[in-house]
């Protein structure tokens, strides 16, 4: 049966665990070969192995996106092993959850550089090879009847408003919204869709650690932050890494080529209350 991704190659950061790991496997499932790049290589390469036993190619690269260096190298890799690009995930980022007065130098530093930096960086080199593999005709008539690759940036529902205890990490999931407008704007003569997802709470290893910062600097009980979210929620359940996984997918796929600089919710209604 033909797949809606088949004989796509697509890049996932962050994809050793969590919400990445379910979005490889999701572009996989649907036809693409992926690149699980991650800063942790035991997951990753656990990852692509699951890819594989959905009779896929998988590549692991060890990425630090907050190094930009590594950004090109991971592009050269994925050219050089499957010929060039054409979907781009940025799901990687790190949370930091404190008192604003007690917010420092260097986290601040660390969530902006891997969240927002990266994020930037990432688009910048991957949208430079896609703009490299975009027809002559393409790029002289500046528009074409399909896509001519696609990109989903992370940003949050703690980018649609401040957070007191997350300034770092909101600002810069709330900038992510603006580097993805810019870059919809930038790609759009050559026909390269930006968009972005903004999911609100899902179970995943970050947000445990969520739920352990918060127990510790306001003495929230295990599980409280969760439960809060989901009563003030209209379809009143957290998100699993596969709803969002779902969001992306269409956001990879062909059903969504009129749609650039866009950021969705995938929050179960939250952000509407
Ligand atoms: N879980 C949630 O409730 C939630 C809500 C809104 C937005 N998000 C966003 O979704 C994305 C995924 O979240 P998650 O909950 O799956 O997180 P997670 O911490 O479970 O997974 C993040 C992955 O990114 C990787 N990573 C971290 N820093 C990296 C770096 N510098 N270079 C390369 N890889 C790096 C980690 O190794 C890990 O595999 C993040 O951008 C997060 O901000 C998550």
């Amino acid at each position: 049966m033909q797949e809606r991704l088949d004989e796509k190659t697509a890049i996932v950061t962050g994809s050793g665990q969590g919400i990445g790991r379910a979005v490889a496997l999701r572009l996989a499932r649907e036809g693409a070969n992926v690149v699980v790049a991650d800063i942790n290589t035991q997951t990753a390469g656990q990852a692509a192995d699951e890819i594989r036993t959905v009779g896929r190619r998988a590549l692991t690269c060890r990425i630090d996106i907050s190094n930009i260096n590594e950004i090109q190298a991971m592009v050269d890799r994925t050219v050089t092993e499957f010929g060039g690009i054409d979907i781009l995930v940025n799901v990687a980022g790190v949370a930091q959850t404190g008192l604003f007065l007690d917010l420092t130098e260097q986290q601040w530093d660390r969530v902006i550089d891997t969240n927002l930096k990266g994020t930037t960086f990432c688009v910048q080199a991957v949208g430079r090879q896609m703009i490299s593999q975009v027809p002559e005709d393409v790029r002289a008539a500046g528009c074409a009847d399909r896509s001519f690759g696609k990109i989903v940036n992370f940003s949050s529902i703690s980018g649609r408003h401040g957070r007191a205890e997350q300034v770092p990490y909101a600002a810069s999931k709330a900038a992510i919204i603006s580097v993805t407008q810019s870059a919809a704007l930038a790609f759009a003569p050559y026909n390269i869709n930006v968009n972005a997802v903004c999911p609100g709470v899902v179970p995943t290893p970050m947000w445990e650690q969520i739920e352990r910062d918060r127990g510790r600097i306001s003495g929230r009980a295990p599980g409280e932050s969760l439960k809060w979210f989901v009563e003030r929620t209209p379809l009143k359940r957290a998100g699993s890494v596969e709803d969002v996984a779902g969001v992306v997918a269409f956001l990879c796929s062909p059903d969504s080529d009129y749609m650039t600089g866009q950021t969705l919710n995938v929050d179960g209604g939250f952000e509407m209350t």
